[in-house]
């Protein structure tokens, strides 16, 4: 592990918490293990991943169908699925324990139990009929979901990495049986992309065959794409031959028109974690420029090098950050509330408004955020509507016109 890794993972959680992007879940209270909240710019960050997924395999295909479905189901589902006998762990007493969160639904002796999904997958199984009645998909086809999941694991841990509610974004891909193989490739290969695409080190990614006696129950084969994270080389998502396993147990079949008769397709499956993508992002972008020279020690903050996170723009939380040289000279205020804060915001959406401490203070805090451009209005500008703009990588400023600024970011984003 390299320098850089010492201490990365609480160098991370710090950074998380001291600018909004994750919390402890009910931290006032001592938290609860195994859970996160997002706060304001991790919720950005998430939600550029899952914009980012959501568009790449379902809005820019023809053959993917999106579906959003409930999270606790009649507990048929979980028994035809094989995780009530089989979603199982061992604690550390030597005892069998299914990771399936148990709930009631009902009162009294009408209630009956239930369990939260630990995986979007059987929602999108259990829905096929309703599918394929309402849109006539020809195979190959998908069905995609982005949801929350849950699984009462035992030892919960490594911050996002291991959580006991957490959010996947699964495919389930229905193929010929004779054409798995080829499919598992053409999946794979699209998983490498997207994970470039975003931005994920790719020199830390790493494809591990799961071999026999280790694969979850319904899998003939998986393929795990594993992340160097400071605490090992572990999953970061996954892709499996669920075979015909599932639509078999669900006793659900597909008439195929080609060879008119009727089969059960086979199941491709890429599955991927949101919070071990906005943690491999984390990981990915955190960067520290020992000879940081934009390091303010205002009050409270520590000296040290400058931390910066280096987002691709169209994952940043925040795209541009606008700032008021001196935050109790109206003139300077006004003019960069109207003319440049507001026509960005209109623009970007993503841009903020930082007025909170010296410039120093406030390029420290946008590095942190990821932020890839601040623009500072001063005297100058009143004067000859120009304004400085600063590179989060670089740390280097230029001056531009006010009028060329949302041209100047349009470029470099
Ligand atoms: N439907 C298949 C399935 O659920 P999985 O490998 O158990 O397969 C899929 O989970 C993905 O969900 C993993 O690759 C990982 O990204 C994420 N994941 C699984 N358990 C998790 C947990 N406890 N906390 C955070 N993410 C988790």
């Amino acid at each position: 592990m390299s320098k850089t890794d010492d201490n990365l993972m609480e160098k991370i959680v710090s950074l998380c918490k001291r600018r909004g992007f994750v919390f402890q879940s009910s931290e006032i209270y001592g938290g609860l293990a195994g859970f996160y909240d997002y706060g304001h710019y991790g919720l950005a960050l998430q939600n550029n991943i899952k914009n980012s997924w959501w568009k790449k395999f379902v809005d820019s295909r023809r053959d993917m169908y999106g579906l959003n479905s409930s999270i606790i189901f009649n507990p048929k589902v979980w028994v035809a699925s094989g995780h009530v006998a089989g979603f199982l762990s061992t604690t550390p007493e030597g005892k069998k324990f299914n990771e399936m969160f148990q709930t009631q639904v009902g009162a009294g002796e009408e209630a009956i139990t239930s369990y939260l999904r630990p995986e979007t997958a059987q929602g999108i199984f259990v829905n096929f009929k309703n599918l394929i009645d309402a849109h006539h998909p020809k195979l190959p086809f998908g069905i995609a979901q982005i949801g929350k999941a849950f699984r009462n694991e035992i030892a919960p841990r490594d911050f996002l990495f291991r959580q006991r509610e957490f959010e996947q974004m699964e495919i389930e891909y229905f193929v010929r049986a004779s054409e798995w193989e080829k499919y598992f490739e053409y999946w794979k290969d699209e998983m490498l992309e997207w994970m470039k695409e975003i931005g994920i080190d790719m020199t830390k990614v790493h494809e591990l065959e799961v071999p026999n006696g280790e694969r979850a129950h319904y899998s003939k084969r998986t393929t795990d794409f594993e992340f160097d994270y400071p605490f090992g080389r572990k999953e970061l998502f996954g892709l499996a031959y669920r075979t015909n396993f599932d639509l078999s147990n669900h006793k659900l079949d597909y008439i195929d028109e080609e060879k008119n008769e009727k089969i059960v397709p086979h199941v491709i499956e890429p599955t991927f974690g949101v919070d071990r993508a906005v943690l491999a992002l984390l990981l990915s972008a955190y960067k520290e420029d020992p000879e940081g020279k934009q390091v303010s020690n205002g009050a409270g903050e520590k000296d040290g090098p400058r931390v910066y996170l280096k987002f691709k723009p169209n994952m940043a939380p925040v795209i541009c950050a606008v700032s008021p040289l001196l935050k109790n000279k109206p003139e300077l205020v006004e003019y960069a509330n109207t003319k440049v804060y507001a026509p960005l915001k209109a623009e970007f959406g993503r841009v903020a408004w930082d007025d909170n401490g010296n410039i120093g203070k406030r390029y420290r805090r946008q590095d942190e955020i990821g932020t890839p451009y601040c623009i500072v209005i001063d005297f100058d500008t009143l004067k000859d509507d120009t304004v400085t703009i600063r590179d989060r990588d670089t740390a280097l400023q230029e001056r531009i016109k006010v009028s060329d600024l949302v041209k100047y970011i349009e470029e470099k984003i």
